[in-house]
């Protein structure tokens, strides 16, 4: 069984090291739990992205880091140095972006709900474009952008009725999703008609995300060729056109053995070539073609190191591995019972292995991290690592039972720094009167 992550190795004093660096020091320097991530790895990944998009459409096109996968200030630097967008869906995500000095105009502003306080401050900080998911929240948009002064560039969410799972796909009409308006209901076309109406909003796009860890490429080509015929229909039946179409994210990522991802060019090489041949059938210009990509950017590029407490072994049942964390810093088990793979960091590639159950150490039976991980015999004090936490772990994290959230520490170049500071017991209350 290899590493579902490619920069982890096993050094040569037998320890794992990810992007070269021994994590046994890395507990030494800051502790844990902590979540310790690879930044080479993570800006690769962005350029896989940007060179596919070159490569296959002409560099007529952005890829977007999704940054709900991972929100802190040291990740829109990174974005930001390699030439990146961003998409944000809070006014709390955009003023994080911002106060990394991440440029205004590359940010996609997204959310189903978006408050009138966020319009404002996303309007006034001329966000690059936002993606307008209903008809009333279209009137708020155009009633702050005249109140500012302002035009505003928008694009669409659209429920393509495509419902892409984990290993298939089905076509449905989907329309029951909180998010964005349906296309077979004609409910897409009035809202942007609408919107081409208004003097204050500018429609430049269609945007459509249709779910997330897809392993296939077929549910985004055949998202693609409804959007581009959607473009079609609105430059045949209004004259309006349509030159961004962002087809979200979803990428997959390998978690477990069972995951087996497609090289991410692969999906915009395929894509573009839908793209291509409806514009052409259709006679519409090429659109700017947008990616959102969170999961597959930071995802596997870290892991959360723990170290071992209580081992307790219910002999005929099962045993248990506590650590000290749990479903504070990575509640995606508990939620979806995510599969993850650890592995022990001083006896990476020790034999004897059994399966055990990794728990985490909050009030909650539920509070685990994985069930059926493979280690060797562990006890109390030995480090232990879950793999491919990169995404949605300490953007979801949470102070349940007032524990203080982990630091994030990025390696680069073989040197460790902290991109974000484990919470302290003061932060903890600091909001409390
Ligand atoms: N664009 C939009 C509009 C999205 O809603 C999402 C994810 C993305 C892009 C990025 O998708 P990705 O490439 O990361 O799959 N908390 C869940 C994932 C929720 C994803 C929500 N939207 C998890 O932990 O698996």
């Amino acid at each position: 069984m290899g590493f579902v992550m490619e920069t982890l190795s096993v050094n040569k004093e037998g320890n794992l090291a990810l992007g070269g660096v021994d994590l046994t020091e890395v507990a030494a320097c800051f502790g844990t739990p902590a979540y310790v991530m690879d930044e080479n790895y993570i800006r690769e990944n962005c350029r896989v992205y940007i060179n596919a998009l070159n490569k296959f459409y002409d560099g007529n096109g952005l890829a977007l880091y999704a940054s709900k996968a991972l929100s802190c200030k040291y990740i829109y630097r990174i974005m930001k140095e390699e030439g990146m967008g961003v998409d944000v869906v809070s006014g709390g995500e955009l003023y994080t972006a911002l106060a990394a000095d991440f440029p205004a105009e590359k940010i996609y502003f997204h959310g189903n709900n978006k408050t009138d306080d966020e319009l404002e401050f996303a309007i006034e900080k001329n966000v690059g474009r936002i993606v307008v998911d209903n008809l009333p929240e279209l009137d708020r948009i155009s009633a702050i952008a005249e109140k500012q002064g302002k035009n505003v560039k928008v694009l669409f969410r659209i429920k393509p009725g495509i419902d892409a799972h984990t290993h298939s796909f089905v076509q449905t009409g989907q329309i029951d999703s909180k998010f964005g308006v349906a296309l077979e209901t004609g409910e897409a076309e009035q809202i942007v008609k609408y919107a081409s109406e208004l003097k204050n909003v500018t429609p430049v796009g269609v945007h459509c995300h249709i779910g997330s860890q897809i392993f296939e490429l077929a549910p985004f080509t055949l998202a693609a060729e409804k959007m581009m015929n959607f473009i079609g229909d609105l430059k045949d039946k209004y004259r309006i056109e349509i030159s961004e179409l962002n087809l979200g994210g979803g990428y997959g990522i390998k978690y477990t053995d069972e995951d087996d991802p497609i090289a991410y060019d692969k999906y915009i090489e395929a894509v573009s070539k839908v793209v291509r041949s409806v514009a052409e059938k259709r006679g519409v210009k090429l659109p700017f073609v947008i990616m959102e990509p969170g999961r597959s950017i930071v995802a596997s590029a870290g892991l959360t190191l723990y170290t071992v407490g209580a081992v307790k072994e219910i002999p005929d049942i099962r045993t248990y591995i506590s650590v000290d964390g749990g479903m504070g810093d990575n509640p995606r088990y508990i939620l979806y019972q995510s599969k993850y793979q650890a592995a022990s960091v001083t006896n990476p590639l020790g034999k004897d292995t059994k399966k055990v159950t990794i728990a985490g150490k909050c009030c909650e039976s539920g509070d685990l991290l994985a069930e059926g991980a493979e280690l060797p015999p562990m006890h109390a004090g030995d480090l232990l690592a879950v793999l491919a936490t990169g995404a949605y772990n300490y953007s979801m994290a949470s102070n349940y039972n007032r524990i203080p959230r982990p630091p994030v520490v990025m390696i680069k170049d073989g040197e460790t720094r902290l991109a974000v500071k484990r919470e302290s017991y003061e932060d903890l209350i600091i909001n409390d009167l």
